[in-house]
């Protein structure tokens, strides 16, 4: 597989990994360790995440979708239904986990911005009590959303307090959380207080492949490790998981590069919308800029610069994604603007 020439701008997990986070995996292959996360590095990783959220347990895994489906599976009986925004990557791209694994039907919603609000959450309330229909019983969020934007923390404190006033569990999906903290200029705790199980990404951030459950209610996290094992996510070799997190944690890593990532989507997002017949889709907070423009010039861009066309509106525009890493530079956005430009140039606009 060849690999992408110049920066991409597709995904942010095209890039590779922070050279800190190999340092730490190269420093943990010193020598033998005992298995399964009975290591010291492990150890020391788990600590962290609980003293920086307020967490009462941490439990690494590989991927992003085992983490929310590890997440979830502490929370809901086949039964029972999660809430969540129609773009929300547990809807979209997880082929089916949560129904496959959880075995539990997704209610999801449709949203202006990929935030739920109560009054969406409301929507999908009716049949409870009802004996032929699934009870809802968790909000599922994505903090930073799959659209880029961020819940303000006003807005997740009400959705807490609706969810726990209607009988309903808060679960965070934190692939972006290093983005939204950076973002918003708040703590993890500050977050992670507003969930009562959440995932705290690293590979979108730097890691070569790891992410945490963050078990924040105390009251759910019985028999997370056994659901982790049947899950296929216990790492034999747990300690090279252990020293990413360790990197990523040390020094604040994990909301240095973040913000680093997302001042770039800031100025990406200004070049962008500075170009002919381009708009932003939504506001840029965090690293994620998302633009409408015409479908034509949206095919063009998605052959010539490895980006993604989002979704597709009935008007004929496109929305494109563009996303930015910990290692984005302000070079490559003035490169990258400059080719758009040029590509732009060569593609007529639909009438
Ligand atoms: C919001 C969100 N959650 C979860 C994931 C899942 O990550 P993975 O691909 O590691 O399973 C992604 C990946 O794109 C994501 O964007």
């Amino acid at each position: 597989m060849a690999n992408i020439s110049g920066k991409s701008f597709g995904s942010d997990n095209h890039a590779g990994v922070h050279p800190a986070v190999m340092a730490a995996i190269i420093a943990a292959n010193d020598g033998d360790a005992r298995a399964y996360g009975d290591d010291d590095v492990t150890r020391t990783a788990l600590t962290r995440l609980c003293e920086l959220s307020g967490a009462h347990s941490a439990h690494l895994v590989f991927t992003g979708t085992a983490a929310n489906i590890l997440g979830l599976s502490l929370m809901v009986r086949p039964f029972e239904a999660v809430i969540c925004a129609d773009s929300s990557h547990l809807n979209v791209d997880e082929c089916g986990a949560a129904e496959r694994v959880l075995g539990c039907k997704l209610l999801s919603v449709p949203t202006p911005d990929g935030k739920l609000s109560p009054r969406l959450v409301a929507s999908k309330l009716t049949g409870r009590g009802d004996e032929h229909r699934v009870q809802p019983r968790v909000i599922q969020l994505a903090q930073a959303t799959e659209l880029g934007t961020c819940y303000s923390l006003d807005e997740l404190r009400e959705l807490r307090a609706f969810g726990h006033e209607h009988g309903l569990l808060i679960y965070l999906d934190g692939a972006r959380i290093a983005n939204a903290a950076a973002y918003l200029g708040c703590s993890l705790a500050d977050i992670a207080a507003c969930a009562d199980v959440l995932s705290f990404g690293g590979t979108k951030n730097g890691a070569l492949g790891v992410e945490a459950v963050l078990v924040m209610n105390e009251r759910l996290a019985d028999g997370a490790q056994y659901h982790r094992k049947q899950q296929m996510q216990l790492a034999s070799k747990m300690r090279f998981l252990g020293a990413q997190a360790v990197a990523l944690l040390q020094d604040g890593l994990w909301l240095s590069a973040a913000s680093h990532a997302n001042e770039m989507a800031a100025r990406l997002g200004g070049a962008l919308a500075g170009l002919p017949g381009v708009r932003l889709s939504y506001p840029v907070q965090s690293n994620g800029v998302f633009t409408t423009l015409d479908g034509r010039v949206a095919l063009k861009l998605e052959q010539d610069f490895n980006v993604h066309v989002w979704s597709r509106n009935d008007d004929g525009t496109c929305v494109v994604r563009w996303m930015t890493a910990f290692d984005t530079s302000a070079e490559d956005i003035d490169r990258l603007t400059a080719s758009v430009e040029a590509s732009l140039f060569h593609v007529k606009p639909q009438p």
